[in-house]
């Protein structure tokens, strides 16, 4: 196996700081990463998925303005309340970083120096709102007003939240300040970077056409941005809290109170997240993202939420072509639509639906975890019911894989004193079962492969289903009373199958397969199993004593639903 070891760089977007993650962010990013990465894990793989928290822009300096604090202080305490929510959802990053680490700082001067130099940056004079009362400038979402466009009457200034379009703060009807209020505004000029995105249109498509593991929805919004027609696109901001400008690693002449763009420096700390790693552990960094230390050998995927991929496949590759170094770029990108929330969107600013610290007060990780997956917003935008949530957690999880887990330990504790029994021989019954669950174990290895989310936990759920048919058909209550020996190769047969669904659920709901595997005396973390389902079915030998775990997963009841309904509104 050592031969066919890969080295496999794993991202996922980066959370905004501005506040604990909702499901949509989680089901879009980071969940299916980190079942992708534990997955590449089990099956031997050298994975490395890390992430972070993207700290800087105007969000985060609100954020902070409305929590009271300061905004260095704001980020390091919402920067761990997401790192210790992300853990309890068993997030297995190696490394959670921080956009606003040095690493990043430095990378980031680097590459627009480097830019520069290339010819691929230039100073322009923008006109932008000024704020005479707040003495300073009002970029992006410092400003709101009349949206031009439908009329809404508190636009942001880059975005309509009502109807989505994208805006220039200097066409905002009725401006005021997001800051004091104040709508004692004028139009005043000030120099910024530009990046030249227009002079690399030619490149930026050779890339994607080079790309064939982009999903679908990855490379048709590349294309449409690609079609448009690129444009070139301002890198610097009016603000106090972001990395400093510099040239020639001094602070650039100028630029003494303007920062770099948030949507600059964020995707430069997938590499600043490496280096923190690297730091941190004593590891080296450039194997992963320097193709001339060995970082071309690297398989490198990105997950990500649709209103990303024109960051990851045009802005983030404009960056790391334009700089002409040997930098690793992406080779699969996984794009995901939206989960809204019942009859609306979840809302970060308006707190709407349910967010990951709420999520885990009402129900384990796994649970969430498994609907997510199920019905992950792949083919189009999916939208969270209670009332589907809880018939795929009673159906999936509580009826096939619990009951079964359940019910045979059980037997077999009270017939066989909790100790897999030894004796019989398997039969042709046990032989059509390792055909049936070879095939289904195929199907379930090619689609984590595949990183189709939904068919991956539709096979997964199919070859739990065997294990119920099996004891069905074989019914070991009922042989038990003629033929000890057939069932104990009954119990014996499905304590193994319990043991293997543990081993290859556990990317998807590792905590349950955790407490199962421990309770049967397994390793964990645990390999991948072989295709030879013979031997995989013959592992756990006669005589092992094991425990029952308590029942693994409670049915969601009607009077669940009413509370969550009230509680976090719809239904
Ligand atoms: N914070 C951004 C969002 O929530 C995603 C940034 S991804 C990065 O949409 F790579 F640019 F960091
Ligand atoms: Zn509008």
């Amino acid at each position: 196996m050592a031969a066919l070891m890969a080295r496999i760089l794993i991202t996922s977007a980066l959370p905004y700081i501005n506040g604990v993650k909702h499901l949509g962010n989680l089901v879009g990013s980071m969940l299916p990463a980190d079942v992708h990465a534990r997955f590449q894990r089990a099956r031997g793989h050298q994975v490395l998925y890390v992430c972070a928290t993207d700290e800087h822009g105007t969000p985060a300096e609100l954020a902070a303005a409305e929590a009271g604090q300061d905004v260095f202080t704001y980020c390091e305490e919402q920067h761990r309340a997401q790192h210790d929510v992300g853990r309890a959802f068993g997030l297995s990053w190696d490394w959670f970083g921080r956009s606003s680490s040095p690493q990043n700082a430095r990378l980031t001067q680097h590459f627009s120096e480097v830019l520069e130099d290339n010819g691929l940056i230039e100073e322009r004079v923008d006109k932008l709102v000024y704020s005479i009362d707040d003495h300073r400038f009002l970029p992006d979402r410092y400003i709101e007003g009349t949206c031009p466009i439908c009329g809404y009457e508190k636009a942001r200034g880059d975005q309509c939240d009502n109807c989505n379009s994208l805006l220039d703060p200097i066409d905002l009807k009725n401006p005021y300040s997001v800051v004091s209020g104040s709508r004692n505004l004028e139009v005043r000029e000030t120099r910024h970077l530009y990046l030249l995105q227009t002079k690399l249109q030619d490149r930026i498509r050779a890339w994607v056409d080079s790309k064939p593991h982009f999903s679908g929805l990855a490379r048709s919004i590349a294309y449409k941005h690609l079609d448009e027609g690129l444009i070139d696109r301002g890198i610097t901001r009016d603000l106090a809290w972001g990395i400093p400008v510099t040239r020639n690693g001094a602070p650039r002449p100028g630029f003494e109170n303007k920062v770099f763009y948030v949507w600059f420096d964020a995707p430069i700390e997938y590499i600043g997240a490496t280096q923190e790693w690297a730091d941190a552990t004593g590891a080296d960094w450039q194997g992963w993202w320097r193709t001339d230390h060995g970082a071309d050998e690297v398989r490198y995927l990105q997950f990500m939420g649709k209103d990303n991929v024109a960051f990851h496949t045009v802005s983030f590759p404009v960056t790391i072509l334009g700089s002409g170094e040997p930098w690793k770029t992406v080779d699969t990108l996984k794009a995901f639509n939206h989960l809204n929330w019942q009859g609306g969107k979840f809302s970060t600013s308006q707190r709407r639906g349910v967010f990951m610290d709420s999520a885990l007060e009402i129900l384990p990780p796994d649970y969430w975890r498994w609907y997510l997956t199920a019905n992950s917003p792949e083919g189009s935008d999916t939208t969270f019911t209670w009332e589907q949530f809880s018939a795929c957690i009673n159906r999936d999880l509580a009826d096939v894989l619990g009951n079964f887990v359940n019910r045979i330990l059980k037997f077999c504790e009270a017939r066989f004193g909790g100790v897999v029994p030894d004796g019989g021989e398997p039969g042709p019954l046990e032989e059509a079962l390792y055909a049936d669950i070879a095939a289904k174990l195929a199907e379930v290895t090619e689609q984590f492969e595949a990183i189709e989310m939904r068919k991956n936990a539709q096979a997964l759920r199919g070859l739990w289903v065997l294990g119920n048919e099996y004891l069905q058909v074989a019914a070991p209550w009922t042989a038990i009373k003629t033929d000890v020996d057939r069932a104990a190769v009954i119990v014996r047969t499905a304590i193994n199958l319990v043991g293997l669904y543990a081993r290859v659920s556990a990317p998807v709901i590792p905590f349950t397969s955790e407490t199962i595997s421990q309770a049967l005396g397994e390793t964990w973390p645990p390999a991948w199993p072989t295709s030879d389902v013979r031997a995989e079915l013959s592992r756990i030998k006669p005589g092992r004593a094991f425990t029952t775990p308590p029942v693994l997963f409670k049915k969601i009841e009607d009077s669940d639903i009413a509370a969550w309904s009230e509680r976090f509104g719809g239904g």
